[in-house]
């Protein structure tokens, strides 16, 4: 007999419960210190700043608030996007800014209008899961392409895009990359690996979707431009670079605010797939990100929100250091929230995270990270949300973990 289960498309049936969503429970469990979640400050959110924004949003645009909008975006949410970007040495016009409910939606878009089932997408190694699972769901045939401290190998790239231009098989039409501040890895590609990036994206025609919620995130060291930002150094890279920016790192993730920049043909793609999906973004929470812009608030926060990164960063550096480092090596990174690391001795991290939680913390099991070619040995840890102290506790807790695991 059917059952309306039956019916469900065989992609929805096998893929599983996301663990970090199965770790986010166990924060409320007394006295658990969470190394896990990707999520930022809960107190470092601009509550008074958001507060004056929205009812400024309300007074000041109240049928732009509350009546259907463009697709697109309001337009003084674009034109704040487009300073924003600006500010960080990209420059585009208002014309070239989809709005987006977060990156996430960016993707999807993206996935939905380029790929189909039997393409070929390339992804890094380890990868963000959202990606992992959207292609997963498309059936689109994933590669990997490895990930060292300078981000994305491009000579492995090149190796695998010309490989693929010989075979008889499917050819990559999508690299997806987070270039800054990778999550997971932590990882930041430095100017010469972004140029080749672009070289090869023109040379064999894939588009390079560069994601970044992290990149204004630096606490130390010098910024590195996007990639988009670099299109006009390389002929016909602009053709190739799809953007996808955030507010969920720097501003709230609830606010469901992104935006997509994209070659015309694909931005408009997208913009119906957008309106097929939820017609638009509220025009209440994007007024509320125009007014928190224009009124400067997120300049003027975004050094608090770093000064707590760079001391919570600081503080897992150095418990790192003091317990953990002869056991694992660990990725420090100048920005972003996450700091990746390998068992020394190749021990499973799924293990130790079930010794870890017996002890009242938790981290990300790396191998959710991974397409193929998983390294079960390696972790994630988020120094966003805890406080030093907490970050103290919680890697001196890994370190009891890892004896109970065993020897080194
Ligand atoms: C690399 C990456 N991209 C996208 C997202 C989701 O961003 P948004 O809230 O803008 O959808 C995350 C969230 O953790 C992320 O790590």
């Amino acid at each position: 007999m059917n059952t309306p289960e039956s019916y469900l498309l065989p992609a929805y049936r096998t893929i599983g419960e996301s663990l970090i969503r199965e770790l986010a429970k166990l924060m409320s469990v007394p006295g658990m210190v969470s190394l896990a979640g990707g999520y930022p400050g809960t107190e470092l959110f601009d509550r008074d700043g958001l507060r004056a924004a929205a009812d400024n949003a309300l007074a000041s645009a109240p049928v732009a608030c509350l009546q259907y909008g463009p697709t697109d975006g309001l337009p003084a949410l674009r034109e704040g996007i487009a300073g924003w970007m600006d500010e960080a040495g990209t420059r585009c016009s208002v014309d070239d800014i989809l709005v987006t409910s977060g990156s996430q939606q960016g993707f999807d878009l993206l996935v939905r209008t380029l790929l189909r089932p039997g393409d070929m997408a390339l992804v890094e190694r380890p990868t963000y899961t959202g990606p992992l699972r959207l292609l997963k769901i498309a059936e689109v045939t994933t590669r990997t392409v490895g990930v060292d401290h300078d981000g994305l190998d491009v000579d492995e790239l090149e190796a695998v895009l010309r490989e693929a231009a010989k075979s008889q098989g499917p050819r990559p039409k999508l690299l997806y990359v987070v270039p800054t501040f990778a999550n997971p890895s932590g990882a930041t590609m430095p100017l010469a690996r972004r140029l080749r990036l672009l070289e090869l994206a023109v040379k064999f025609g894939v588009v390079v979707v560069e994601d970044d919620p992290y990149g204004r995130l630096r606490f130390h060291g010098d910024p590195q431009p996007h990639l988009l930002g670099l299109v006009d150094q390389i002929p016909g890279a602009r053709d190739w670079v799809v953007h996808l920016g955030s507010f969920s790192k720097v501003i709230a993730p609830g606010l469901r605010t992104g935006w997509l920049i994209a070659a015309p043909a694909i931005r408009r793609a997208c913009l119906i797939a957008k309106q097929l999906d939820d017609l638009s973004n509220p025009g209440f929470t994007q007024m509320t990100v125009a007014r928190y812009l224009e009124a400067g608030r997120l300049r003027a926060h975004l050094p608090v929100i770093l000064s707590a990164y760079r001391e919570r960063s600081q503080a897992m550096r150095e418990a790192i250091a003091a317990y953990l480092s002869p056991r694992v090596a660990v990725n420090v990174p100048e920005g972003g929230m996450f700091m990746w690391g390998r068992i020394r001795n190749g021990a499973s991290a799924r293990d130790l995270l079930k010794h870890a939680i017996d002890e009242k913390v938790t981290f990300v099991a790396g191998d959710i990270y991974y397409a193929d070619q998983t390294d079960p040995a390696t972790l994630r840890l988020s120094f966003s949300t805890p406080t030093p102290d907490q970050i103290r506790t919680g890697i001196v807790r890994i370190r009891q973990a890892l004896d109970r695991l065993g020897p080194a």
